[in-house]
């Protein structure tokens, strides 16, 4: 233990409620741990540190965290705690079906649950793959005990042949190339060979690496750790380092609700803006900042975009990777870059504010981290559209668009759902040129159900064929951070509650004006109003389990989807020990 540090004593510990008294119960669960051959000297008056490990054979990014439980571990007795590994379930997000989002809100109650319900006094969050990161920290904002966010970083820059491979981005690119007849069976599956270099999170800006810049720009990891790839030996050196620092955290009980103010959800909204972040970040930080109890609502991602220069140029965005990210000097250099838009009086888990740990940080390559005088966009990487198609807003990512969309009137082909767009995109007879708009219902927090990642919709494959690469889209779905298009999102309220986008027909008029942040279904009140009155509400996709629960409970895309009972900052008192 650090002896300058302490302001609790062992007695005061929460685990001490579990070890310390002279009675039955804690007679049986100090003589349970001596079963498994620990001693008093291990664990007794110590800070109980769990290691909550989203490890899984079956999330393709997170291989290595069993590895880096191990390297944790060393550093959590290196500073004199006792560290427990706890699996909890992990989002991996390329093979868990509908959308790992319906089971965020899952992790985050288990999160809090089993922080809850053990002699654990302080913990290690391990995630990174999308769902994972705020599912973690929202679990941990309830339970507010402290902790500290290991990012589980991102996989190394992949190549085939003489091009450069971001996970997500080339995928979709290199489809559409197949899909328009200029990719040969061959050549698709050395890249399928190719793409996955190594573990880590997808190694464009997509979701999880946005995630991780996000989980430390609101202070809640070390300097610098969400840029550090997943296997190079920094990461495992920031592994231990998070281990050490945990347990003087406890000591010197610096908990979540000591760090996250309304300055560092603005600090993670600027940063986000200015790395040209995934578009779902702004449902997960909306998700947060309830849990937290600070007001952040869509008008503040708008206020703050307007005035936040995107520097990261990164894919989906930008030209670079991760990996480049990280030898450019990573986030730490970034937000020197953009210092003067972030609040650096924000306190962080190493106990020094935001400004003390990027005071030093410098940028080694420029094209990578843009000056603000130089920036990839002039202004932030999310726009917040509003009009009468989405009167609560929707989201698009104008910097990953053709310029020329970012204005357009089209007429909508619309799908009623993912299987009807499925069926029918790629029929010869459809309706449809480059110039229309292609419109999907049904894909929201409960239309999906889950809000899945489908908003990228397909471009008709006669269409990739005439060289068409980018159309308007409008959906309330979400699309992956690693995607890109001129795809309007999250369109709130969705259509499966009634929204205006259940009402849109096919050969109706859009108006997108994203520099006006407008969008605008041309179809007159009244008829809207005829087909609001003929709409009937769709059955609901669960009746029974999980899914009910989720779809009686989640909440709208611009209020973060987060059940509206975990929302409650009512405190759950911790168990009584009988
Ligand atoms: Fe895990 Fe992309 S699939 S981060």
């Amino acid at each position: 233990m650090n002896q300058s540090l302490p302001s609790k004593s062992p007695e005061s510990l929460r685990s001490y409620r579990w070890f310390g008294p002279d009675d039955l119960r804690s007679f049986g669960h100090r003589s349970r741990l001596k079963g498994m051959g620990w001693s008093d000297e291990d664990y007794k008056g110590k800070p109980v540190i769990a290691l909550l490990n989203t490890w899984s054979d079956l999330n393709t990014c997170h291989s290595h965290l069993r590895e880096r439980a191990e390297e944790i571990k060393r550093g959590v007795w290196q500073a004199g705690g006792f560290p427990v590994e706890v699996p909890v379930m992990s989002l991996g997000e390329m093979l868990m079906k509908p959308t790992t989002m319906l089971y965020r809100n899952l992790l985050a109650m288990e999160t809090e649950e089993v922080l809850r319900c053990h002699p654990i006094d302080g913990a290690v969050l391990m995630g990174g793959c999308d769902k994972t990161t705020p599912a973690l920290l929202m679990g941990a904002i309830s339970m507010d005990i402290p902790v500290i966010f290991f990012p589980a970083g991102a996989m190394l820059k992949a190549r085939w042949k003489d091009q450069t491979l971001g996970s997500g981005s080339d995928a979709w690119k290199y489809w559409a190339e197949r899909c328009a007849g200029n990719l040969c069976d061959e050549a698709w599956c050395e890249i399928e060979n190719s793409i996955g270099r190594s573990a880590g999170v997808c190694m464009t800006m997509g979701t999880a690496s946005t995630m991780m810049c996000i989980a430390e720009a609101l202070g809640m990891c070390l300097p610098n750790a969400s840029s550090i790839p997943a296997v190079i030996a920094e990461h495992s050196r920031l592994a231990s380092a998070t281990g050490r620092r945990i347990v003087d955290m406890v000591w010197e009980d610096l908990k979540p609700s000591d760090i996250l103010t309304a300055g560092s959800f603005q600090n993670a909204v600027v940063t986000d803006m200015a790395i040209g972040g995934s578009t779902n970040a702004l449902v997960h930080l909306l998700a947060l900042a309830r849990r937290a109890g600070i007001s952040l609502e869509m008008a503040d991602f708008d206020r703050l975009s307007r005035q936040t220069p995107l520097v990261a140029n990164l894919r989906p965005v930008g030209k670079y990777l991760m990996e480049d990210f990280y030898n450019a000097g990573g986030l730490t250099a970034l937000m020197q870059q953009i210092r003067s838009l972030l609040d650096v009086e924000q306190k962080t888990v190493n106990g020094k504010t935001l400004g003390e740990n990027i005071q030093s940080a410098e940028v080694y390559d420029a094209d990578v981290i843009r000056t603000t005088d130089n920036p990839v966009a002039s202004s932030g990487g999310t726009y917040v559209l509003h009009g009468n198609l989405a009167p609560d807003g929707c989201v698009i990512k104008p910097a990953a668009a053709e310029a020329r969309l970012l204005k357009h009137r089209g007429q909508a082909v619309v799908f009623e759902n993912y299987p009807d767009l499925k069926a029918r995109i790629n029929q010869e007879d459809l309706d449809v040129t480059a110039d229309s708009i292609i419109v999907l219902k049904s894909a929201g927090p409960q239309g999906a159900p889950g809000f899945p990642e489908w908003g990228m919709l397909p471009i008709p494959n006669k269409l990739l064929k005439q060289g068409v690469r980018d159309m308007v889209r409008i959906s309330d779905a979400r699309m992956s951070g690693t995607s890109y298009g001129t795809c309007v999102l999250h369109v709130s309220p969705e259509s499966h509650v009634g929204g205006p986008l259940a009402l849109v027909r096919t050969g109706d008029w859009i108006e997108l004006n994203v520099e006006q942040r407008s969008i605008h279904l041309d179809v007159s009140d009244e008829v809207l109003a005829q087909r609001q009155r003929a709409w009937t509400a769709p059955q609901p996709k669960y009746v029974r389990g999980y899914g009910q629960v989720f779809l009686k409970h989640v909440t709208q895309a611009h209020q973060g989807c987060d059940f509206d009972f975990l929302e409650d900052r009512t405190k759950t008192s911790d168990p009584e020990i009988f």
